[in-house]
């Protein structure tokens, strides 16, 4: 019989299992023009770094919603940060805002990240929002294949360039 899983609300407990995951995902998620000449360890020091500073204070207010799966033993098995309310400036509504979703990779192609991804969605919808956005790492083909399949469509690329260098 396929193994049922299931979608909690994280709790303080479940920080440690986040970060750890987070920073096994690092490599994948990295902005590969401002990563050039760093070792991995540098990359995912930068990028635990980086996440630490914009997550920072977020503990405090509402609208960090944090969920986790896990299986029916009771293992957690992928997390999903979602934004509620974010404002959207554009439409001037609020709107959610996926911040980072992972799931562990023996558990990856079992649905997991569609489920964590639907409650976030229901969650939304059950609060009156009728749009989720969400960045993903144009080099993170499975990310963006994964989001495809679960009905985001591309509004925005955002492009960089290096002013030293080859290209330059
Ligand atoms: C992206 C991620 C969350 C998806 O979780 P998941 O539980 O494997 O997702 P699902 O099982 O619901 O969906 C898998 C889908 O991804 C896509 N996918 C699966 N394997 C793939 C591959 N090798 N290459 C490209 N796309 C692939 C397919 O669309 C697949 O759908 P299908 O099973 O119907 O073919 C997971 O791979 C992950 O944790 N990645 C690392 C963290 C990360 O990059 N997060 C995104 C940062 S925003």
């Amino acid at each position: 019989m396929p193994e049922q899983y299931r979608v909690r609300a994280a709790t303080d407990e479940d920080g440690e299992f986040i970060r750890g995951l987070r920073r096994r995902n690092y490599m994948q998620n990295a902005p590969i023009l401002r990563i050039a000449g760093l070792t991995a360890d540098e990359v995912v020091e930068s990028m635990e770094e980086w996440t630490d500073r914009s997550l920072e204070g977020m503990d405090e207010l509402d609208s960090i919603r944090v969920t986790i799966a896990e299986t029916e033993a009771g293992e957690a098995i992928g997390y999903l940060m979602l934004l509620w309310p974010a404002m959207d400036d554009f439409s001037q509504l609020p709107q959610g805002y996926i911040y980072d979703i992972g799931v562990t990779r023996q558990h990856w192609g079992m649905s997991v990240g569609a489920m964590l991804v639907k409650d976030a969605e229901d969650h939304v919808r059950e609060q009156g929002g009728a749009f989720i956005q969400l960045n993903v790492n144009a080099q993170n083909g499975r990310a963006v294949e994964f989001y495809r399949k679960n009905g985001y469509l591309e509004e925005w690329k955002v492009l960089g360039k290096c002013l030293f260098g080859p290209e330059s």
